[in-house]
């Protein structure tokens, strides 16, 4: 792609875009899709090509991921199609893709990985234009290529794409598909699943990713800003440090840095010094290492979502009546589209900024492990990540952490 065609990306919709008939306006809502001129862009994203999950049984999971989260199974690949030592399913809802990948083989190097980390997010890869002009930018600022760039190829075309290391174990491949027609990858095969959704359920739980956390060691939350600013041109979204995150146990730094059309966004989470071990803590010691925290979800209807994944056993944390109660959060957050009631009945949280305002909730976590969860966001007009909402947030893993006997 030229460089002039780049200008105003906003308006040109990914493939996954397309694929799941989501307007420029619609990811404008969604995911704070803004317009930037590329032009003068050293490393430039499109937005978000796959989150690569390693689990226990991806087999389980696969199912749980389509009659919990609504997600379809679009491809496969596994013993049957020539990959011996493990299996990954591909799975979408509207633009977002997950793959998700368990070992087979007793010998095969994702057990290893599970066996440190326990469930996670492997790689958070990147779809880009070109990916020997990323690659060689990032080799010249210092960073760490794991795997060059090099053609995959198949009777549906090529993908080109190459891998640069994250924080912990965490990679980022990049992806160009634009000269690709299969299903995803060669050595995958299309495949859909027997699975029915139940009667009355979601079309679609969630449409997009709106971003990845990572939380990385007390100390080198500066260090992976930079390497996101420096390495993928980033910008820096917002900043939250000391007492806008501090309960009375639990505190945090944390920044996010963003894409140039802000598809891609990455909150940075350190640990605080406080009084009791935080969060973060719990996580770099059951992840065995800084890793991807949380996943947040963008959906157009998060009352209907919510609604749906407790029907289907998700569990949320707890927020508390206090919360809704409290006079100075109906102040703050002002008129939003449901009664507070409705909120409060799903423990959904709102905060508002200048742009506007944004519902949220989180889940516990996913695995066995303390570790990865997710969030389900649905943002109006606010590109913000729930800053006011934090100390509350905070105090209900608190409680959390307290039952697990890790505060
Ligand atoms: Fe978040």
């Amino acid at each position: 792609m030229t460089e002039s065609t780049d200008v105003l990306t906003s308006s040109i919709l990914t493939a996954d875009e397309k694929l799941a008939s989501l307007s420029a306006e619609q990811l404008r809502q969604l995911v704070g899709l803004v317009d930037y001129d590329a032009a003068g862009d050293v490393f430039p994203v499109t937005g978000w090509d796959a989150v690569h999950w390693v689990v226990g049984n991806a087999t389980q999971t696969a199912k749980h991921y389509q009659s919990a989260f609504g997600m379809r199974l679009e491809a496969y690949a596994g013993p049957e199609t020539g990959r011996r030592d493990s299996v990954a399913y591909v799975l979408r809802s509207g633009s977002c893709r997950f793959v998700v990948t368990g070992g087979v083989a007793p010998d095969s190097p994702l057990l290893d990985h599970h066996r440190r980390h326990g469930d996670g997010v492997v790689d958070i890869s990147l779809e880009v234009p070109d990916v020997d002009r990323c690659v060689a930018h990032a080799r010249s600022v210092g960073a760490t290529v794991l795997v060059e760039p090099h053609d995959l190829s198949d009777e549906h075309g090529t993908v080109r794409t190459a891998t640069l290391a994250a924080y912990g174990d965490t990679v980022h491949t990049l992806v160009d598909r634009s000269r690709y027609t299969g299903p995803f990858l060669p050595g995958f095969v299309a495949r859909t699943s027997g699975h029915v959704p139940r009667e009355g359920a979601p079309t679609r739980v969630f449409q997009a990713l709106d971003h990845v956390v990572g939380n990385v060691e007390l100390g080198k939350m500066d260090e992976w800003v930079r390497f996101y600013t420096e390495v993928m041109g980033f910008t820096n979204m917002a900043e939250f440090i000391g007492d806008d995150i501090a309960t009375d146990y639990s505190a945090l730094m944390s920044k996010v840095v963003a894409n140039g059309n802000h598809r891609v966004k990455f909150p940075l989470n350190e640990p605080a010094v406080a009084k009791r071990r935080s969060q973060i803590d719990e996580f770099l010691e059951f992840y065995d290492g800084p890793g991807a925290q949380h996943l947040a979800l963008a959906t157009h209807d998060i009352l209907a979502a919510v609604d749906h994944l407790r029907a289907e056993g998700v569990e949320f944390l707890q927020t508390p009546d206090s919360y809704y109660t409290d006079p100075a959060l109906r102040e703050r957050i002002g008129e939003v589209r449901v009664p507070v009631e409705e909120l409060q009945r799903r423990g959904i949280l709102v905060d508002r900024d200048e742009d506007g305002y944004l519902l949220q909730i989180f889940t516990k976590p996913l695995g066995d492990r303390p570790t990865v969860f997710f969030e389900l966001i649905e943002r109006h007009g606010s590109l913000g990540f729930g800053k006011g909402n934090f100390k509350a947030l905070f105090e209900a893993i608190e409680r959390e952490q307290e039952r697990r006997g890790n505060l």
